[in-house]
C-alpha cells in the first residue's frame, strides 16, 4: 500500500512540474505565472479540487507517443470565489505551448458540463498556442466542441475567459462567445490571423501587440473588457467580477450586506450640472455617488467612452449601469457605444440583474462614418436590447434626453418601470438651436427673433416637465435624493414579473 501510495504523490508531482522546470522558469521570465500559481490566486485557498490530472493525449504521429505530459497542457477543476463555486480550466503554456489536442478539449467540456448541470459559472485562463498541431482535424473537433458548449451555456452561466497568453486563429472564438474578456498587457494577444499573414495579405507591418494585444483590444476593437498589467491584477478583478453575478439565469444576483443607507442624501449632486447647457460633466461621479459604498466596477472604461457600463450594488444587490457620458462626444450614442451599451444591458437582462439607467445625450452621432458604418442597425441594438429586458428597469434623465436617443435609453415607451427626471431635464426632439432653425427657418435673417424663438422653445420645452404631465416621467425628482428614491423603486420591483412572448427567438438586428 505504502508503495501505491508513494507512486500516485510521484505521479502527481509530475502532474504539477508539467513541461517541467525550465519551461517554468521561462513561463516567469516572461513576466506570466504558471497554469497552477493562476489557479491559486483565482481560488479561495485550499478549495481547488482538480480534474483530470492524469489525462493524457492519444497521437502517436511525429513522435508524440513518446512525449506525454499528464494533464496534457489543461489544469482543470472547481474551487469558490468568496464561497460560491466556480469552475476553471487554465492553459498550461510549458506542455506544448498550452496546444488544444483532443484530450485537452475533452477536459474543457467536462467541467463546462459540469457546470451547466450545477448552475456555476465557468473561468477560463487561456495561455495556448492553438490548434495542436500534431493532431490536426481531431484538435479543430476539439475546439467545436468548446465553442458549441460556450454557446449553449450563454446566457445560461456566466463565462469569463482571461487572456494571459497566446490566442490567436480560429481559437479566439471560444473567448468571444464568453460574457467578460480580460486581458494582460504585453503578455497577451487575440488575433484571427497573426503578424506575418497580415504582413503578406495586406503589407502592413504591426506588432503582435499592436495588432492584438490588451491596449488594442481594450481601447481600439472593444473586444476585451479590461487590461491589466499583469495576471495578479487580472485575476484580482476577475474575483470581483465574480462577486457582482449570479451563479446561472436561475438565481437573483448575490446580496452583500452594506452599512451604507438606502436614504443616504448627497447633497453634492444638486450642482452637478452645471447652469451652461453645453458644459460637460463626469457622469461617473454620479454614479459612484449612488451606488452602496462607492463601489463601481466599469467594463470597457477605455473603449467608447461616450457611454459608461459596470456593475455596483444598491442596498447590497446587484445593478448593472447604463451612462451617457457628457465628457466624451457630448454624450451622443455612436455605433460603438451602442453595441458596447446593448451587449451590457442584454448580460443583466439575462442574468436577473436590475438596470439603472442614466440619461444625458444629445442624440445619435452624425456623419457619413457613422451611416456608412451602420448606425442605423448598431443603434437599434441597443433599442432591442432595452426594449426586450424583463428585468427591473429605472431610468433617470439628468439632463439631455433628446430625440430618438430618448426612446431608446430605457425609456417609459420601453418599458422602463420607474422612470425620473432631475429639474435640469431637457426632454424634447431636439435641443433649442436646432428646433428653432428648422421650424423658423424664415426668421434666420433676424437675429433677435431667432433669440427670442429660442427662449421660447427652451421655456416650453427644454425641462422634464412636458413628459411628465404625460406619465412618460414618473416623478421630477431632487439630484440628492436620487439613490433613495432609486433604492425604493427597485425594492419595490424586487418581485417583477414580465415574460416576452413565446418565441424561438427573435431577431436582434446583427
Ligand atoms: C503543438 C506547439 C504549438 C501548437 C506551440 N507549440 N504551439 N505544439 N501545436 N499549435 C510548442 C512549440 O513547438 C514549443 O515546443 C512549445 O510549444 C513552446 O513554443 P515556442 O514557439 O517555443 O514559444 P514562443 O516562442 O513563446 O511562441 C509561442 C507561439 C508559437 C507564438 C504560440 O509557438 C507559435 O506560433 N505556435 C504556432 C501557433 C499556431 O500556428 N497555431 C495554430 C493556429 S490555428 P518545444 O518542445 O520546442 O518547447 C488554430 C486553429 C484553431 O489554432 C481552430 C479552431 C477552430
Amino acid at each position: 500500500m505504502h508503495d501505491i501510495i508513494r507512486q500516485l504523490d510521484e505521479k502527481r508531482a509530475a502532474a504539477r512540474l508539467g513541461g517541467g522546470e525550465q519551461r517554468i522558469e521561462a513561463q516567469h521570465a516572461k513576466g506570466k505565472l504558471t497554469a497552477r500559481e493562476r489557479i491559486e490566486l483565482l481560488l479561495d485557498p485550499d478549495s481547488f479540487e482538480e480534474w483530470d490530472m492524469f489525462v493524457e493525449h492519444r497521437c502517436a504521429d511525429f513522435g508524440m507517443g513518446e512525449q506525454k505530459v499528464p494533464g496534457d497542457g489543461v489544469v482543470t477543476g472547481y474551487g469558490t470565489v468568496n464561497g460560491r463555486l466556480v469552475f476553471v480550466f487554465s492553459q498550461d503554456f510549458t506542455v506544448f505551448g498550452g496546444a488544444l489536442s483532443e484530450a485537452h478539449a475533452e477536459k474543457i467540456c467536462k467541467i463546462m458540463d459540469h457546470a451547466l448541470k450545477t448552475g456555476a459559472p465557468v473561468i477560463g485562463l487561456n495561455d495556448s498556442g492553438g490548434a495542436r498541431i500534431q493532431e490536426g482535424v481531431a484538435s479543430l473537433g476539439g475546439y467545436a466542441d468548446v465553442f458549441q458548449r460556450n454557446v449553449l451555456a450563454s446566457g445560461v452561466i456566466p463565462q469569463i475567459s482571461v487572456i494571459m497568453g497566446p490566442c490567436a486563429g480560429g481559437a479566439v472564438y471560444s473567448p468571444a462567445m464568453t460574457d467578460f474578456i480580460v486581458m494582460v498587457k504585453d503578455t497577451s494577444y487575440m488575433f484571427v490571423t497573426g503578424p506575418e499573414v497580415v504582413k503578406t495579405v495586406t503589407h502592413e507591418e504591426v506588432t503582435a501587440e499592436e495588432l492584438g494585444g490588451a491596449v488594442t483590444h481594450s481601447t481600439r476593437s472593444g473586444v476585451a473588457d479590461r487590461a491589466f498589467d499583469n495576471d495578479v491584477e487580472a485575476l484580482v478583478m476577475v474575483r470581483r467580477l465574480v462577486n457582482f453575478l449570479p451563479p446561472n439565469n436561475r438565481e437573483k444576483p448575490p446580496v452583500r450586506p452594506t452599512t451604507d443607507g438606502a436614504d443616504r442624501l448627497d447633497y453634492s449632486l444638486d450642482t452637478l450640472v452645471p447652469d451652461n447647457p453645453n458644459s460637460a460633466y463626469d457622469i461617473k461621479e454620479l454614479v459612484f455617488k449612488v451606488v452602496d459604498d462607492t463601489d463601481f466596477l466599469e467594463l470597457a472604461p477605455d473603449y467608447a467612452r461616450n457611454i459608461v457600463i459596470g456593475f455596483g450594488r444598491m442596498e447590497g444587490a446587484t445593478v448593472g449601469i447604463v451612462a451617457n457620458q457628457p465628457l466624451v462626444l457630448a454624450g451622443c450614442l455612436d455605433i460603438r457605444s451602442s453595441i458596447k451599451a446593448a451587449r451590457f444591458v442584454r448580460f443583466c437582462d439575462a442574468f436577473n440583474i436590475p438596470l439603472i439607467t442614466f440619461v444625458d445625450v444629445p442624440g445619435f452621432m452624425p456623419g457619413t462614418a457613422q451611416e456608412y458604418g451602420g448606425i442605423i442597425k448598431h443603434g437599434a441594438k441597443l433599442l432591442y436590447a432595452y426594449a426586450e429586458a424583463t428585468v427591473p428597469k429605472v431610468t433617470v434623465i439628468t439632463r439631455k434626453a433628446y430625440g430618438g436617443a430618448y426612446d431608446v435609453m430605457s425609456s417609459k415607451h420601453l418599458r422602463g418601470d420607474v422612470n425620473f427626471a432631475w429639474p435640469s431635464a431637457e426632454i424634447a426632439v431636439m435641443g433649442p438651436k436646432g428646433a428653432v432653425e428648422i421650424i423658423f427657418r424664415k426668421d434666420l435673417a433676424d437675429p433677435h427673433k431667432i433669440a427670442a424663438r429660442t427662449e421660447e422653445y427652451r421655456r416650453k420645452f427644454a425641462n422634464p416637465f412636458v413628459a411628465g404631465s404625460r406619465g412618460f416621467i414618473d416623478d421630477v425628482i431632487m439630484p440628492h435624493e436620487t439613490r433613495k428614491r432609486i433604492c425604493r423603486s427597485l425594492a419595490m420591483l424586487r418581485e417583477k414579473k414580465l415574460d416576452n412572448p413565446w418565441r424561438k427567438h427573435g431577431n436582434i438586428p446583427l
